[in-house]
């Protein structure tokens, strides 16, 4: 009699578990997909305390990316401060940008640093025509790596990717670095205006063309500072690292 009892007690349990399931089900929410992350090599840098890693993270729009980390974070190292998103122009990839020590200098100063491959074929192509398609992925990247907000250098053609952002997330980007970028003319002064963002202008003073013609529209953002190298065409971080190094630590110390 007490086991048919104790029978019918762990049925009922059964039952209203399943039915208090079967109530949760509809409304819980999947779990937001854990970024995917697939380390391809990481490599020590000889002379300085970081590794380069190489990985792609996964997604709608698979990206390849580096990342410089510190090699041993918690030995006396400076805490890591916020991501610093290094873009790149026509001719680059990410490997410019390991190639002239900025990630490895920016991570021994404790920033996130990480440099990503554009998508550069598939610019005539859906979604990467669009301007709307270009800030998706950007957005897309920044979730995959788990930041809201971050600090973006940009030159040259990845201004169709970064200007987009500025103007209509500014919210997202806690600093901004714009390199002679494309694209400035598709926005309206008024517009730039409205723009807090804290940006550091650079470009070489030789640079005629696009450095001429961006100035000219981001000299309307009004927390900017200019940051001119001397002598230096429209790759001017190429031309000047020490010089390019030395105002990026500058502005972003102050940020
Ligand atoms: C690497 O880190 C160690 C320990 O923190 C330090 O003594 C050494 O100077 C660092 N080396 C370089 C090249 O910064
Ligand atoms: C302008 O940018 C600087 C950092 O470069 C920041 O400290 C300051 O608060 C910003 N000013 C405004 C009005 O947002």
């Amino acid at each position: 009699m007490a086991f048919g009892r104790h029978k019918l007690a762990v049925l009922l349990l059964v039952l209203s578990i399943s039915l208090l399931l079967y109530l949760l089900l509809p409304t819980a929410k999947p779990e937001p997909e854990e970024p995917k992350l697939e380390i391809l090599r990481s490599e020590p840098q000889d002379n300085l305390n970081v590794t380069v890693r190489r990985a792609t993270l996964s997604g709608d729009w698979p990206t390849f990316y580096r990342e410089a980390v510190p090699r041993s974070p918690l030995e006396g190292g400076p805490p890591e401060r916020f991501t610093v998103l290094l873009l790149h122009g026509q001719s680059f990839t990410s490997k410019t940008w390991e190639d002239l020590g900025t990630l490895q200098i920016l991570s021994e100063h404790g920033y996130r640093a990480l440099a990503i491959d554009l998508p550069g074929q598939s610019l005539q192509a859906q979604p990467m025509s669009s301007e709307k398609g270009r800030t998706d992925y950007l957005l897309h990247i920044m979730e995959s790596l788990g930041t809201r907000q971050l600090v973006l250098i940009s030159p040259s053609m990845s201004g169709l990717f970064s200007l987009p952002l500025l103007l209509q997330h500014p919210d997202r980007l806690r600093g901004f670095i714009p390199i002679a970028p494309v694209g400035t003319k598709g926005f309206k002064r008024e517009q730039y205006q409205q723009i807090q963002v804290p940006t550091l202008i650079v470009y070489g003073t030789l640079d005629n063309n696009l450095g001429v013609q961006s100035l000219e529209s981001l000299q309307n953002l009004p927390n900017h500072t200019l940051g001119p190298l001397k002598g230096a065409g429209h790759a001017c971080y190429m031309d000047r690292p020490e010089e390019f190094h030395s105002s990026l630590l500058m502005f972003l110390s102050k940020l």
